[in-house]
């Protein structure tokens, strides 16, 4: 075993962004809908139309970037830019603007990584065949994916699947697809879980013949769970949130299993999804070569001695603060509660601020599969007011992501194999949940939701510290 002291030589320092959330110009250039360009039903959160406006200024953007001294800049390729449609006829100038970002981005010598699909789905294929649903989007989404491998596999080396397979599929409609029935809505999202996890592992095959040189993997939400206390009852329900909410998803796309508590769980319910012979033999030859996976906090969980069915599970639209109980609860099995040893945001997606549990979840999934790991989204909300000296001072995002980083240097020197870490995110973007009102950048882009402004990049505080923390490759942390 080398066990390593400091961050290593060629450690990817990154920061992340997703297309729907930056590029704007959603129905430029032949650009099909997708279903997060869909007008939102919530007043006041910005759509898809302009968002950062990244598809018109990417070359300022990634100047900014070299000069930040990333090696990594994650991003995703909108598919319905590629395909409008979701299949048949591929959109040409869609697949130029990514290689004219590609190649910016390795003349300013950083590295692209690509996420082939970031919760933007077709809304043609949902149209078409209720998306993930059908087992024909197996097929459409590995086409697109070969496409992507054939125009940018020469210069694309690092790619990731599927963004938060396990988090996207908690919401109901967040695909397009739902049921007002929630027993019903549960089989259907294990069977859209099932096809999406044969559809990353059909693409890793065809990854495998057209980029022999280059590294995939999957890209989910991690979360470390505690238990409330030390009743047993409390740390088997902890056993069961990470089990259905990571292990579900990675024992599937890595070791081509369900895992037996998560499916002992979907049998008795009645939830299975139908698997076709062979499903499982290809996923478990279409191994990763990393895992990629992102991070805000943990949950603590206790037994849920409440109703055994999930009719609290109610929404509004996808807007997840209206429901009665956080959306990773499972009534009957388990319920996430405070943590008191942890700060509470009140916020339910970035409940608390634990660096520990970034240690303990990279030192887990090390030890789980034994991969190499890259955290491609770890980040700190906050309003961010630009004041009028024209400095944002985001002291609380340099906090955040400083412990962050030393977590990660913890579980560099217990032994695990960490090879990167991306901010979330670049700039400021359209929240999935608050639109601008939500800030994670570590550049302010002059809009709110309200006010398209000038869209000017503002690097902010954060920005600074973090050029500095590349610059000596972590070691002043
Ligand atoms: C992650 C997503 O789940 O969380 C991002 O991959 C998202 O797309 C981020 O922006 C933060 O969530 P939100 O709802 O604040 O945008």
């Amino acid at each position: 075993y080398k066990i390593k002291k400091s961050f290593p030589k060629d450690f990817l320092w990154g920061a992340s962004t997703s297309a729907f959330q930056v590029e704007g110009g959603y129905l430029e250039d032949g650009k099909g809908l997708s279903v997060k360009d869909i007008p939102s039903p919530r007043p006041g959160i910005t759509d898809t139309k302009m968002a950062a406006d990244h598809y018109h200024r990417f070359k300022e953007d990634v100047a900014l970037m070299a000069e930040l001294g990333l090696k990594t800049y994650r991003f995703s390729i909108s598919w319905p830019r590629v395909f409008p449609k979701g299949n048949g006829e591929v959109n040409e100038k869609g697949l130029q603007f990514y290689d004219d970002l590609i190649d910016e981005l390795l003349d300013h010598n950083i590295i692209p990584l690509v996420t082939i699909l970031h919760f933007d789905l077709p809304q043609a294929l949902v149209d078409l065949y209720s998306g993930w649903l059908s087992r024909q989007s197996i097929e459409d989404y590995v086409s697109y994916a070969k496409v992507l491998f054939q125009r940018f596999g020469h210069k694309v080396k690092y790619w990731q699947t599927i963004n938060e397979q396990n988090i996207s599929l908690l919401i109901p409609g967040f695909y397009g697809v739902k049921d007002e029935d929630p027993d019903k809505w549960f089989k259907m999202k294990y069977q859209m879980h099932h096809n999406m996890c044969v559809a990353q592992s059909k693409a890793i095959l065809s990854f495998r013949e057209l980029c022999p040189e280059g590294k995939i993997g999957p890209a989910p939400a991690f979360f470390q769970a505690y238990p409330a206390s030390s009743d047993p009852q409390d740390t088997l329900a902890a056993h069961y949130l990470e089990e259905i909410h990571n292990w579900l998803l990675l024992d599937l796309n890595v070791k081509g299993e369900y895992p037996h508590l998560a499916f002992s769980y979907l049998h008795e319910k009645g939830y299975t999804p139908e698997i076709y012979e062979g499903d499982l033999e290809l996923m478990k030859k279409a191994t990763p070569d990393f895992i990629a996976f992102n991070y805000y906090g943990s949950k603590c969980v206790s037994i849920d001695r409440g109703p055994t069915r999930i009719e609290n599970l109610e929404y509004e639209g996808n807007d997840i603060r209206k429901r009665k109980s956080n959306f990773m609860d499972i009534p009957g099995l388990f319920k996430t509660v405070e943590n008191p040893y942890l700060k509470d945001t009140k916020t339910e997606w970035m409940p608390n601020v634990d660096p520990m549990g970034l240690r303990m979840a990279i030192n887990k999934l090390y030890d789980r599969y034994r991969l190499p790991l890259i955290i491609t989204e770890n980040g700190f909300a906050s309003t961010d007011i630009l004041e009028e000296d024209g400095n944002v001072k985001d002291l609380g995002r340099i906090d955040y992501v400083s412990k962050h980083l030393k977590a990660c240097h913890d579980a560099i020197n217990n032994g695990a194999e960490l090879f990167g870490y991306c901010v979330w995110s670049f700039m400021d973007l359209l929240s999935t949940s608050q639109g601008f009102g939500k800030r994670y950048g570590l550049v302010y882009i002059n809009r709110s939701d309200e006010d398209e402004k000038d869209l000017a990049r503002i690097p902010k505080k954060s920005f600074y510290w973090y050029q500095g923390v590349i610059k000596n490759n972590g070691e002043n942390l």
